[in-house]
């Protein structure tokens, strides 16, 4: 949501910040911008275009009609005022002489704009970024770095910032504060950006920024303040992907790469955690006296991440017997929850920058609750901000729908309980054993399940022209129903619907009718009966039923559904890892046959930094 690259060296910035600004697209935008200090003339060139990065591209000619070695770029997600050219970023001061980027939202930009007024400060945009530039510009008196200090006094809200100054063609300013932004430290050149995919093509050196710090970036060097101005060291990691990790390497969509990617992925993640038979979390240091005294779990997450904390939830209960609540992040912040320091919170976030998770994250961390987060990007602001962090090793994800984060947070998480299980001593030794097999086995049954795609593919040409679909399921199968639900309307815009089975009958029952699409999902075995029970009541009001289930229900599933999508046998815990798999390819196809834009969906952003 919102991505920011700026640039000071020695070679000509505009085609770098076009370059790096194509590597934020997957995070979701409506137009972009650049600015660059032109040294012909002194001033700030700025340009902007509402839509794809290559509108703009194509105007500056790849940029090469820009002519300097510093400047700001930026991807703006709508928030305040609708995507056009002037509300794109950069914004400008009145003189021209300020040109700001920003992430985030500005709470009180209303009771700002009103003050510049009063001061005879004209607005362009209806941005509440162009608040910023122009309080910089009102508190400019030759010295931007005090300039800048005095307006983000004035400012309350969520920003990461980049601020360019026709006056200081030598030197870039970042800011942050809950927004992500991070410092790439190259040779005779520095960058921020707002992830590092911006600028790994340059530097694999990076510094995260905290909240509340400044960085002075000049062409030799970074220097850090802290939010009283103090200097600070900031240490560099070296970032150890490769570029070709976030590339497509000639798949047609970063959906499909990931979706096939999702085998490997788990090997990376559970091999290393998995030893001698044991579980072994290096990674994690919870105490068995603090294990023992847990009396509750709570699950937070947004999205997709949020339906594997409803997946995770039957496992945590099951293997630990400690309840178990699931919470989305937006409600948890504001829902007075009920923490204390033996509540385990887990916090599940692909980006680990979701503003609405953190925030939740810490509000939990206020009550007193323990902090456990499971993430992909390493360095994030929620795996800094938690006590304890198990890491996907997903490798980055740049589809918007998420894929292979999703299967690696599950497996994570369902690793994460049988640990917990095994130290409480409430699973049997046979069923650890059980598991732990099964956990080895998933990247393999997983290939299986992909080489089967075409089968896949076939069943979405019969329903890709459906205008609303039903997921139906029980128990961890209703879990997989609401991510398969998500996938599929995320990316094709079909309607749809995930339900409890036996919610149907409550109400929704009465949508069902003549040629209705219902996915009815029945891999768990203790409930298949009644989820053909389920399946007769939707067939006899006519619906059409695409069942998935296990090979050795299949048969008999096809009995009464008009078509079946099986998966490998493996522990019922499992299952929703590998069901999901044909539930991603099922969207996937679904949306390529409608012509939809599948890494880009509209409206959607991957990393949602705004409340
Ligand atoms: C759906 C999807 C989103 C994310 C959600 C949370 O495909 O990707 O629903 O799961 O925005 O994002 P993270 O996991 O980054 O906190």
């Amino acid at each position: 949501m919102c991505g920011i690259v700026g640039y000071i060296g020695r070679e000509q910035a505009a085609p770098i910040l076009l370059e790096g600004l194509s590597r934020l697209e997957y995070r979701g935008y409506d137009s972009a911008g650049v600015a660059v200090f032109d040294a012909g003339t002194n001033t700030l060139a700025v340009h902007k275009a509402k839509g794809r990065i290559q509108v703009l591209s194509d105007q500056l000619h790849g940029g090469a009609d820009l002519n300097s070695t510093v400047g700001v770029g930026h991807t703006r997600w709508a928030t305040h005022g609708a995507p056009s050219d002037v509300n794109s970023h950069p914004q400008v001061s009145r003189s021209g002489r300020i040109a700001v980027v920003h992430n985030g939202i500005i709470e009180n930009y209303a009771e700002l704009k009103s003050f510049l007024r009063t001061k005879g400060v004209p607005f362009r945009s209806e941005t509440d970024t162009e608040v910023v530039a122009q309080l910089i510009e009102h508190f400019y008196e030759g010295d931007l770095l005090a300039a800048v200090g005095k307006a983000l006094h004035r400012v309350r809200g969520a920003y990461a910032l980049g601020i360019l100054c026709a006056d200081c063609p030598e030197q870039l300013i970042a800011v942050r504060k809950d927004s992500p932004l991070i410092l790439g430290r190259g040779e005779g050149c520095n960058f921020i950006a707002s992830d590092v995919t911006a600028i790994l093509r340059h530097t694999r050196r990076v510094s995260y920024m905290e909240d509340g710090e400044l960085a002075v970036l000049t062409r030799d060097g970074i220097r850090c303040y802290n939010h009283l101005m103090q200097p600070v060291e900031k240490a560099a990691v070296t970032i150890d992907w490769e570029i070709g990790a976030a590339e497509k390497d000639g798949y047609e969509h970063f959906m499909f790469k990931e979706i096939m990617e999702q085998p490997q992925a788990l090997r990376r993640c559970l091999s290393p955690r998995i030893r001698e038979g044991e579980v072994v979390f290096e990674d994690v240091s919870l105490s068995g006296d603090y294990i023992k005294n847990l009396r509750r779990v709570c699950v937070v997450a947004c999205g997709s991440s949020y339906h594997v904390g409803m997946a995770g939830k039957y496992h945590l209960e099951r293997l630990t017997r400690i309840p178990v609540e699931v919470a989305l992040s937006s409600e948890f912040r504001y829902m007075d929850p009920i923490v204390d320091q033996n509540t385990l919170i887990i916090v599940i976030s692909q980006s680990g920058e979701t503003l609405d998770t953190l925030a939740a994250l810490r509000e939990a961390r206020r009550l007193g609750g323990h902090i456990l987060s499971i993430v992909n990007v390493v360095g994030s602001s929620i795996a800094r901000e938690s006590d304890q962090v198990l890491y996907t090793w997903a490798g980055p994800e740049i589809a918007v729908a998420t894929t292979k984060a999703y299967t690696t947070q599950l497996a994570l998480l369902s690793l994460l309980a049988l640990w917990l299980g095994r130290r409480l001593g409430t699973v049997p030794d046979q069923d650890y054993r059980q598991m732990i097999a099964a956990f080895q086995e998933l990247p393999d049954r997983m290939e299986e399940v992909l080489s089967r795609r075409d089968d896949i593919q076939y069943f979405a040409s019969n329903y890709f022209n459906h205008g609303s679909i039903f997921f139906i399921g029980r128990g961890l199968d209703y879990a997989l129903g609401l991510e398969g639900s998500l996938k599929l309307k995320e990316i094709s815009y079909i309607h749809s619907e995930a339900y409890a089975s036996g919610e149907l009958k409550h109400g929704t029952i009465s949508l069902i009718e003549d040629g209705t699409l219902v996915v009815a999902l029945s891999t768990c075995g203790r409930l298949f009966a009644k989820a053909m029970s389920n399946v007769a009541e939707v067939k006899s009001r006519g619906a059409n039923v695409l069942a998935l289930t296990v090979e050795s229900h299949r048969e008999e599933m096809a009995r009464t559904a008009d078509a079946v999508m099986a998966i490998p046998e493996l522990h019922e815990l499992l299952l929703p890892c590998l069901g999901v798999v044909p539930l991603q390819l099922f969207a996937y196809y679904v949306a390529l046959m409608r012509g939809c834009d599948i890494d880009k969906p509209r409206n959607l952003a991957k990393s949602v930094t705004v409340e």
